[in-house]
């Protein structure tokens, strides 16, 4: 009981103390970059160690100022002041960061100022699921629409809200800002700042080992914003390296949008334009053990081992977003039951068509209605998501969503049928063998892969997403690999709508199997 009640408190205060030495190395850092700052501050010191290594590292420190809302930690930490003595005038307070009036303490203070720390790690949600108030009093921040708040999006890390205060406080000030916090935080940090006309001169990130230091397994860093008057920056240095000297990507915000690698932006930006060839997602369905069978000789086989004599219509051989990774694949070993040819059409049909097929899903129908997500609500009974004529294809080029890996992989028909993907892979449809293998040529060609890396930021969850993919116009990259005929030939044979040169052979495929 008393353990839970601990490991409650540290999440809900986001309870990490820094160890000494990574604290000491990140002043270290600061102070052989040159900073002299005349003023300290850690807005959320715990037990000190980033206060009293930033008292050692900067000599030329007047006033030294932390603040906690764990008194226990204020005490230990005027305890260890005690004992050392510094000549820095030093002031630990007890206090709330969200009820503290910052601007007028960073306003009083002599400058250049340094801020340094590490906010908690914790996230708006997992307060909420704790029934906790440490936060600030307006949330939705970043201006978050409704929509936003329904798909998650308006969940963010309390140490994000921290960090942008405190850079909004020092704006106009001469200051650096030094923190850990997790790199998505830091790019969400710098985005605002970038897009808020905060006087930037200089931003830095260092990598850090999250999994060594605070036994958490999440890509993190030391985070540094240099602050000056009239200065108007908008690229951050990333490090491969605790290390200045270290090899450095630039990202930066150009043309109103966050880009991963200027320089590769630079090059190859002019790559961007139409979406000749639509970007799709695979199938959801949510329910694997109903909708993805095996098959044992003539027979299916679902999720729940049930041995199934099904009408093959609405059966498709499938891959995973693992086999796509890979970029090479086996036979499919893996059936997809797809109800549906267009999103929202009436299954029932399926009750004259295949009647055993419609039995096996009013088998399992409890289940399918439970299905969470509310993109079933209101949608007739058993339906699928992600479905279009681009779904039945016959051929694909496809990447995998879920995991890091640029590759493009050429899908091919199987039995007869098109091969469907699930909903964590993203695929452009062709027509021939030929289109596919041409278009999977370009996309994994050294330029292609020079111009994605100018957005994808690998350390995301999900660094491929269909908004990356959308970028690359394929005429452009067809010119610059020298093969724009070619590429104009395939779009001549379709009409200029994306997809809608593919639907008629997509329907007459689709039909061969009704
Ligand atoms: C990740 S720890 C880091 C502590 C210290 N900065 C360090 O680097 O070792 C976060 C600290 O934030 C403190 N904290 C959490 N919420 C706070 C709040 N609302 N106001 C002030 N401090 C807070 C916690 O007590 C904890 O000591």
């Amino acid at each position: 009981m008393a353990l839970q009640r601990k490991t409650k408190a540290i999440a809900e205060y986001g309870d990490f103390q820094t160890p000494a030495e990574l604290a000491q190395k990140a002043c270290g850092l600061l102070a052989s970059s040159g900073l002299r700052p005349k003023s300290l501050i850690e807005p959320t010191c715990g037990t000190g160690n980033f206060f009293l290594a930033g008292i050692d590292a900067f000599t030329s420190i007047e006033m030294a100022i932390g603040l906690d809302i764990n008194s226990s930690y204020v005490e230990a930490v005027r305890q260890s002041l005690s004992e050392k003595r510094p000549k820095t005038q030093a002031r630990v307070e007890h206090a709330n960061f969200f009820e503290t009036d910052w601007q007028s303490l960073i306003d009083a203070l002599c400058e250049p100022i340094v801020v340094i720390g590490n906010p908690p790690w914790v996230t708006n949600a997992e307060l909420g699921s704790l029934g906790s108030s440490n936060l600030p009093k307006k949330t939705n921040f970043q201006n978050h629409s409704g929509l936003d708040a329904i798909t998650g999006k308006s969940n963010f890390d309390i140490s994000e809200w921290m960090l942008i205060k405190l850079l909004e406080w020092l704006n106009g000030h001469s200051a650096t800002m030094g923190m850990l916090c997790k790199t998505a935080v830091a790019r969400k940090v710098l985005v605002h700042a970038w897009r808020n006309d905060i006087h930037l001169e200089k931003a830095q990130i260092f990598p850090i080992d999250a999994a060594a230091s605070f036994g958490a397994a999440v890509d993190a860093c030391f985070l540094v914003c240099t602050l000056a008057q009239r200065a108007h920056s908008r690229e951050c240095h990333s490090f491969s390296d605790f290390d200045p000297i270290s090899r450095a990507t630039i990202f930066g915000y150009r043309d109103s949008r966050l880009l991963a690698n200027l320089s590769a932006y630079e090059r190859w930006g002019h790559l961007q334009g139409e979406e000749h060839y639509k970007w799709r997602s695979g199938v959801k369905h949510d329910c694997s053990k109903v909708m993805e069978l095996d098959r044992n000789g003539d027979c299916f086989l679902s999720g729940f081992g049930e041995r199934l004599d099904l009408e093959s219509d609405y059966i498709f051989p499938m891959l995973k977003s693992s086999e796509i990774a890979k970029g090479q694949y086996g036979l499919p070993t893996r059936w997809m039951l797809v109800t549906q040819k267009s999103v929202g059409e009436d299954t029932r049909f399926i009750r004259t068509t295949a009647p055993k097929t419609w039995d096996y899903l009013l088998r399992h129908g409890e289940l399918l209605d439970r299905r969470a997500s509310s993109i079933y609500r209101n949608r007739p009974r058993f339906s699928v998501f992600g479905v279009g004529d681009y779904t039945f294809a016959p051929w694909k080029v496809a990447i995998s969503g879920f995991y890091k890996k640029l590759t493009f992989t050429v899908v091919s028909p199987f039995e007869g049928k098109p091969v469907i993907l699930d909903d964590t892979s993203y695929f452009l449809s062709c027509r021939t063998e030929e289109e596919a293998t041409y278009i999977a040529s370009l996309l994994n060609s050294d330029i292609a892969r020079e111009f994605f890396s100018a957005f994808i930021f690998w350390d995301s969850k999900r660094p491929i997403t269909v908004d990356v993919l959308r970028r690359v116009d394929l005429v452009a990259l067809a010119r610059e690999l020298g093969s724009e005929r070619t590429m104009r030939g395939y779009l001549s044979q379709s009409s200029a709508k994306p997809d809608s040169g593919q639907c008629l052979q997509q329907q007459q495929l689709f039909g061969m199997f009704h």
